[in-house]
Protein backbone atom coordinates (compact mmCIF):
# COMPACT_ATOMS: atom_id res chain seq x y z
CA UNK A 1 0.00 0.00 0.00
CA UNK A 2 1.33 3.51 -0.79
CA UNK A 3 1.39 6.01 1.78
CA UNK A 4 0.47 9.55 0.07
CA UNK A 5 0.28 11.64 3.34
CA UNK A 6 2.41 11.16 6.90
CA UNK A 7 -0.44 9.42 9.60
CA UNK A 8 -2.06 12.15 11.50
CA UNK A 9 -2.41 11.64 14.99
CA UNK A 10 -5.53 11.63 16.27
CA UNK A 11 -4.79 10.86 20.29
CA UNK A 12 -3.23 12.95 22.98
CA UNK A 13 0.66 13.82 22.26
CA UNK A 14 2.94 12.41 24.87
CA UNK A 15 4.11 14.27 27.64
CA UNK A 16 6.54 16.84 27.25
CA UNK A 17 7.71 16.37 30.26
CA UNK A 18 7.53 13.16 32.47
CA UNK A 19 9.38 12.06 35.62
CA UNK A 20 9.11 8.79 37.44
CA UNK A 21 10.23 8.48 40.99
CA UNK A 22 12.68 11.54 41.15
CA UNK A 23 14.64 11.90 43.99
CA UNK A 24 16.90 14.48 45.14
CA UNK A 25 19.12 14.79 48.52
CA UNK A 26 21.80 16.93 49.24
CA UNK A 27 24.37 15.98 52.30
CA UNK A 28 24.34 18.00 55.60
CA UNK A 29 27.24 18.59 57.65
CA UNK A 30 25.79 16.30 60.14
CA UNK A 31 23.44 13.72 60.31
CA UNK A 32 20.80 12.33 57.57
CA UNK A 33 21.35 13.93 53.71
CA UNK A 34 18.31 16.30 53.42
CA UNK A 35 15.65 14.78 51.05
CA UNK A 36 15.07 17.88 48.56
CA UNK A 37 12.41 16.30 46.42
CA UNK A 38 11.25 13.17 47.46
CA UNK A 39 9.72 10.38 44.83
CA UNK A 40 8.27 12.79 42.48
CA UNK A 41 6.66 11.34 39.61
CA UNK A 42 4.30 13.86 36.96
CA UNK A 43 3.84 14.15 33.61
CA UNK A 44 3.32 17.22 31.83
CA UNK A 45 1.20 17.92 28.49
CA UNK A 46 3.08 19.46 25.85
CA UNK A 47 1.58 23.34 25.45
CA UNK A 48 0.45 23.38 28.79
CA UNK A 49 1.86 26.15 31.78
CA UNK A 50 2.18 24.34 34.87
CA UNK A 51 2.41 26.17 38.29
CA UNK A 52 4.75 24.71 41.24
CA UNK A 53 4.15 26.05 44.34
CA UNK A 54 5.04 25.50 48.03
CA UNK A 55 6.30 26.81 50.97
CA UNK A 56 9.82 28.13 51.02
CA UNK A 57 11.96 25.27 50.81
CA UNK A 58 9.88 22.83 49.15
CA UNK A 59 12.11 21.46 46.67
CA UNK A 60 10.63 23.64 43.77
CA UNK A 61 13.80 24.70 42.67
CA UNK A 62 15.47 22.03 42.94
CA UNK A 63 12.98 19.73 41.06
CA UNK A 64 12.90 23.10 38.32
CA UNK A 65 17.22 22.15 38.36
CA UNK A 66 16.76 18.27 38.00
CA UNK A 67 14.49 19.22 34.93
CA UNK A 68 16.44 21.24 33.42
CA UNK A 69 19.51 18.74 34.09
CA UNK A 70 21.29 21.51 36.29
CA UNK A 71 21.72 19.36 39.26
CA UNK A 72 21.64 15.77 38.75
CA UNK A 73 18.85 12.84 40.31
CA UNK A 74 19.83 10.31 42.92
CA UNK A 75 17.04 8.53 41.55
CA UNK A 76 13.94 8.14 39.28
CA UNK A 77 14.16 9.02 35.17
CA UNK A 78 13.46 12.32 34.00
CA UNK A 79 12.05 12.38 30.22
CA UNK A 80 11.79 16.05 28.13
CA UNK A 81 10.52 15.79 24.22
CA UNK A 82 11.03 12.09 24.15
CA UNK A 83 14.72 12.62 25.82
CA UNK A 84 16.06 10.57 28.86
CA UNK A 85 17.64 13.29 30.25
CA UNK A 86 19.11 11.36 33.60
CA UNK A 87 22.28 10.07 33.17
CA UNK A 88 23.11 12.68 30.01
CA UNK A 89 26.34 13.75 29.90
CA UNK A 90 29.11 15.86 27.93
CA UNK A 91 27.96 17.20 24.42
CA UNK A 92 24.38 15.45 25.07
CA UNK A 93 23.95 16.88 28.08
CA UNK A 94 25.10 20.38 26.69
CA UNK A 95 22.70 19.68 23.66
CA UNK A 96 19.87 19.00 26.11
CA UNK A 97 20.42 22.40 27.98
CA UNK A 98 20.76 23.74 24.73
CA UNK A 99 16.86 23.11 24.01
CA UNK A 100 15.58 24.42 27.14
CA UNK A 101 15.16 27.53 28.65
CA UNK A 102 16.06 28.68 32.17
CA UNK A 103 14.92 32.46 34.08
CA UNK A 104 16.79 31.73 37.22
CA UNK A 105 15.31 33.13 40.68
CA UNK A 106 18.40 36.25 40.34
CA UNK A 107 18.04 35.93 36.48
CA UNK A 108 21.94 36.10 36.45
CA UNK A 109 22.29 38.62 33.73
CA UNK A 110 26.00 39.62 32.86
CA UNK A 111 26.49 43.57 34.59
CA UNK A 112 28.86 44.93 31.83
CA UNK A 113 27.07 43.89 28.75
CA UNK A 114 23.71 45.63 27.46
CA UNK A 115 20.12 44.27 27.33
CA UNK A 116 20.64 43.11 23.62
CA UNK A 117 24.15 41.43 24.26
CA UNK A 118 22.64 39.61 26.85
CA UNK A 119 20.10 37.80 25.61
CA UNK A 120 22.29 37.06 22.48
CA UNK A 121 25.23 35.36 24.85
CA UNK A 122 23.85 32.13 24.78
CA UNK A 123 24.21 32.03 20.96
CA UNK A 124 27.45 33.47 21.14
CA UNK A 125 29.96 30.40 20.74
CA UNK A 126 27.97 29.05 17.77
CA UNK A 127 26.80 29.31 14.39
CA UNK A 128 23.24 29.90 13.92
CA UNK A 129 21.41 30.20 10.10
CA UNK A 130 19.55 33.28 11.24
CA UNK A 131 20.94 36.83 12.32
CA UNK A 132 21.33 36.87 16.53
CA UNK A 133 20.76 40.08 17.00
CA UNK A 134 17.62 40.90 15.12
CA UNK A 135 16.33 37.62 16.89
CA UNK A 136 17.51 39.36 20.72
CA UNK A 137 15.82 42.53 19.06
CA UNK A 138 12.28 40.82 17.99
CA UNK A 139 12.31 38.92 21.77
CA UNK A 140 13.06 42.07 23.80
CA UNK A 141 10.65 43.79 21.32
CA UNK A 142 8.33 40.75 22.62
CA UNK A 143 8.58 41.55 26.32
CA UNK A 144 7.94 45.04 26.07
CA UNK A 145 11.89 46.47 26.25
CA UNK A 146 12.28 47.56 22.70
CA UNK A 147 13.50 51.02 23.57
CA UNK A 148 16.00 49.63 26.47
CA UNK A 149 18.05 47.25 24.16
CA UNK A 150 21.39 49.35 24.99
CA UNK A 151 20.43 49.54 28.57
CA UNK A 152 23.01 47.63 31.08
CA UNK A 153 21.34 45.60 33.34
CA UNK A 154 22.35 48.25 36.29
CA UNK A 155 19.80 50.81 34.87
CA UNK A 156 16.72 48.27 34.72
CA UNK A 157 14.16 47.36 37.26
CA UNK A 158 13.93 43.88 38.60
CA UNK A 159 11.01 43.63 36.38
CA UNK A 160 12.80 44.55 33.58
CA UNK A 161 15.98 42.49 34.27
CA UNK A 162 13.66 39.35 34.96
CA UNK A 163 11.81 40.53 31.30
CA UNK A 164 15.66 40.44 29.75
CA UNK A 165 16.15 37.11 31.26
CA UNK A 166 13.18 35.88 29.77
CA UNK A 167 14.19 36.82 26.19
CA UNK A 168 17.77 35.23 27.03
CA UNK A 169 15.81 31.86 27.78
CA UNK A 170 13.97 31.89 24.43
CA UNK A 171 16.85 32.79 22.24
CA UNK A 172 17.14 29.23 21.37
CA UNK A 173 13.65 28.53 20.88
CA UNK A 174 13.25 26.15 23.66
CA UNK A 175 10.47 23.36 23.80
CA UNK A 176 10.39 23.78 27.41
CA UNK A 177 10.89 27.12 29.24
CA UNK A 178 11.80 26.62 32.83
CA UNK A 179 11.21 29.94 35.25
CA UNK A 180 12.27 30.16 39.15
CA UNK A 181 10.17 32.57 41.21
CA UNK A 182 11.88 36.01 41.03
CA UNK A 183 12.91 36.71 44.63
CA UNK A 184 12.89 40.11 46.79
CA UNK A 185 10.53 42.72 45.49
CA UNK A 186 9.71 42.39 42.63
CA UNK A 187 5.77 43.31 42.39
CA UNK A 188 3.10 41.33 41.24
CA UNK A 189 2.70 43.18 38.19
CA UNK A 190 6.29 42.52 37.23
CA UNK A 191 5.84 38.91 38.46
CA UNK A 192 3.41 37.84 36.19
CA UNK A 193 5.65 38.73 33.10
CA UNK A 194 5.99 35.20 31.99
CA UNK A 195 2.13 34.31 32.46
CA UNK A 196 1.32 37.68 30.50
CA UNK A 197 3.79 36.23 27.90
CA UNK A 198 2.57 32.66 27.85
CA UNK A 199 -0.62 32.30 25.41
CA UNK A 200 2.29 33.61 22.76
CA UNK A 201 4.50 31.40 23.79
CA UNK A 202 2.34 28.42 23.47
CA UNK A 203 0.84 29.43 20.12
CA UNK A 204 3.49 30.61 18.19
CA UNK A 205 6.40 28.20 19.73
CA UNK A 206 4.57 25.38 21.29
CA UNK A 207 6.30 26.48 24.70
CA UNK A 208 5.57 24.53 27.48
CA UNK A 209 5.85 26.60 30.63
CA UNK A 210 6.96 24.92 33.99
CA UNK A 211 7.36 27.94 36.69
CA UNK A 212 7.75 28.06 40.46
CA UNK A 213 5.64 30.65 42.30
CA UNK A 214 5.04 31.69 45.70
CA UNK A 215 1.91 33.73 44.52
CA UNK A 216 -1.68 32.05 43.60
CA UNK A 217 -2.95 34.92 41.97
CA UNK A 218 -0.32 33.68 39.14
CA UNK A 219 -0.99 30.12 39.73
CA UNK A 220 -4.35 30.86 38.91
CA UNK A 221 -3.41 31.71 35.18
CA UNK A 222 -1.97 28.59 35.01
CA UNK A 223 -3.07 25.60 33.27
CA UNK A 224 -2.60 23.73 36.53
CA UNK A 225 -0.79 23.47 39.68
CA UNK A 226 1.44 20.91 41.11
CA UNK A 227 1.97 21.60 45.01
CA UNK A 228 5.51 20.90 46.99
CA UNK A 229 5.40 20.19 50.10
CA UNK A 230 8.83 18.63 52.15
CA UNK A 231 9.65 17.73 48.44
CA UNK A 232 6.95 15.79 47.89
CA UNK A 233 3.82 16.18 45.69
CA UNK A 234 0.75 16.92 47.98
CA UNK A 235 -1.77 17.99 45.30
CA UNK A 236 -2.73 19.04 41.62
CA UNK A 237 -5.09 21.30 40.72
CA UNK A 238 -6.52 21.52 36.83
CA UNK A 239 -8.23 24.92 36.28
CA UNK A 240 -8.92 24.17 32.83
CA UNK A 241 -9.97 20.06 33.22
CA UNK A 242 -7.61 19.08 30.66
CA UNK A 243 -5.37 15.66 31.11
CA UNK A 244 -1.83 15.16 31.51
CA UNK A 245 -0.97 15.70 34.85
CA UNK A 246 -0.40 11.91 36.52
CA UNK A 247 0.58 12.09 40.12
CA UNK A 248 2.40 8.72 41.23
N1 LIG B 1 22.78 22.96 47.18
C1 LIG B 1 22.14 22.64 48.31
N2 LIG B 1 22.79 22.12 49.37
C2 LIG B 1 22.13 21.76 50.49
N3 LIG B 1 20.80 21.87 50.65
C3 LIG B 1 20.10 22.40 49.62
C4 LIG B 1 20.71 22.81 48.40
N4 LIG B 1 19.75 23.28 47.57
C5 LIG B 1 18.60 23.16 48.25
N5 LIG B 1 18.79 22.64 49.47
C6 LIG B 1 17.76 22.34 50.47
O1 LIG B 1 16.76 21.58 49.83
C7 LIG B 1 15.46 21.96 50.27
C8 LIG B 1 14.64 22.42 49.07
O2 LIG B 1 15.20 23.64 48.59
P1 LIG B 1 14.64 24.41 47.32
O3 LIG B 1 14.52 23.44 46.22
O4 LIG B 1 15.52 25.59 47.12
O5 LIG B 1 13.19 24.83 47.82
P2 LIG B 1 12.23 26.02 47.31
O6 LIG B 1 12.70 26.45 45.97
O7 LIG B 1 10.86 25.40 47.31
O8 LIG B 1 12.34 27.11 48.32
C9 LIG B 1 15.67 23.05 51.31
O9 LIG B 1 15.64 22.46 52.57
C10 LIG B 1 17.04 23.58 50.97
O10 LIG B 1 17.67 24.09 52.12
MG1 LIG C 1 13.31 28.29 45.30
Amino acid sequence: MRRTSPPVPVTAPEPLVSLDRVRKSFPLPDGAPLVAVNDVSLSLAAGSAVALTGPSGSGKSTLLHLIGAIERSDAGTIDVAGQRVTGLSGRALAAYRRRIGFVFQRFHLLPTLTALDNVMAPLIPFRTDFDKAARARELLAMVGLADRTAALPSRLSGGQQQRVAIARALINRPVLLLADEPTGNLDSQNGTAIVDLRLSLRDEHGTTLVMATHDPGIAARCDRTVHLRDGRLTSLDSTDGEPGVRVG
